[in-house]
């Protein structure tokens, strides 16, 4: 299984994300990171450490503290669809008042995003293998990390990352929130010599968690229906709060999109997705576009798919669509 590292802003979506990485084939997860985002930055890490908790976690599987706030810009939340703590309305989850959940957000608390990130990548290299890193919301730690140890850039085997739209936004008219919330990162890690993927909403808003799937996952697929774990009341409760915070803030009547959960199917099962390569650049000064992810669809500015990847080149695979039901299917 291919070694990867989750940087995330749980989240509900991140939840899912994290679900995925813990559990998925083809994949062994090393750590985590967490990182301001979806909610104030003390919740969405204890969020890891409790979610961690429920998925039954290997021991050695950290959620590392990560950057409070955006390189340069004012820090951001999103209560509107992830509530005041980062995971409205999800039932179920382990409370930060148990002795092992709370005992583990300090434990873990200390440890740090940019050097956990890079003591995995190096442990990892050493034995021969690189490590793949999914990233699920504002690019800060990723950011740092390059900053901080730009040696270790050959040690990673890439970087997919939720965030941008080809032509689309959601917190702007074009502008996608991961990469609204800290664009200056978003250009450093699109910049960095890395094999990068972009999972755009483009294809996020194609996987939309509807009532059928959401009857799935409540009773399970077999005609007489399985048992309800305490693990699937939990997803059910979350994809819940998501879907009626999607329904009152964007209008989406069908379900809510699986946005972060498809980083981690892309690292486990490359084979579901079309990718075309791309120069893509994040706009920073733009009166109607900041954080837009501006996408040189058409090539015109006439540049190369070099082997570096970073600032001279088309520098980002940019995933076109996803067999949805094999995706659905996965994570069922
Ligand atoms: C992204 O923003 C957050 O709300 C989600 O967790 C996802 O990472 C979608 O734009
Ligand atoms: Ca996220």
């Amino acid at each position: 299984a291919r070694p990867i590292w989750l940087d995330c802003d749980p989240g509900h979506d991140d939840a899912i994300a994290i679900l995925l990485a813990v559990h998925c084939p083809n994949v062994r997860l090393l750590g985590i990171s967490t990182c301001h985002g979806n909610a104030p930055p003390s919740c969405t890490h204890a969020n890891a450490v409790r979610l961690l908790h429920a998925y039954h976690a290997p021991v050695d599987v950290h959620a590392h503290r990560g950057a409070t706030k955006p390189l340069i810009r004012p820090v951001r939340s999103d209560s509107e669809i992830h509530g005041e703590d980062g995971l409205g309305g999800v039932e179920g989850l382990p409370t930060l008042d148990e002795p092992a959940v709370k005992e583990r957000v300090n434990l873990d608390g200390r440890r740090s995003a940019v050097e956990g990130i890079a003591k995995a990548i190096k442990n990892s290299y050493l034995n021969g293998a690189k490590v793949s890193i999914a990233t699920t919301g504002p690019m800060t730690n990723l950011a740092l990390f390059i900053t901080l140890h730009p040696e270790l850039c050959e040690a990673i085997e890439e970087i997919v990352f939720m965030g941008g739209g080809v032509g689309i936004g959601n917190r702007s008219a074009v502008a996608e929130y991961n990469i609204l919330c800290d664009p200056e990162a978003a250009q450093i890690v699109l910049d960095c010599p890395v094999k990068k993927t972009m999972i755009p909403l483009n294809v996020t808003h194609m996987c939309i968690f509807n009532s059928e799937i959401q009857r799935r996952l409540a009773n399970g697929s077999s005609a007489e229906g399985n048992p309800v774990t305490p693990l699937r009341h939990m997803l059910s409760t979350l994809i819940l709060f998501f879907a009626s915070t999607y329904k009152s803030t964007f209008r989406f009547e069908d379900g809510p999109p699986l946005h972060d959960p498809l980083t981690i199917a892309y690292l486990s099962r490359p084979d579901i997705f079309k990718t075309t390569r791309y120069r893509v650049d994040v706009e920073l000064t733009g009166t109607y576009t900041t954080g837009e992810t501006v996408v040189d669809v058409w090539n015109y500015l006439d540049l190369v798919e070099d082997d570096n990847w970073g600032v001279n080149g088309k520098n980002c695979l940019v995933a076109q669509s996803v067999d949805v039901a094999a995706f659905f299917d996965t994570f069922l």
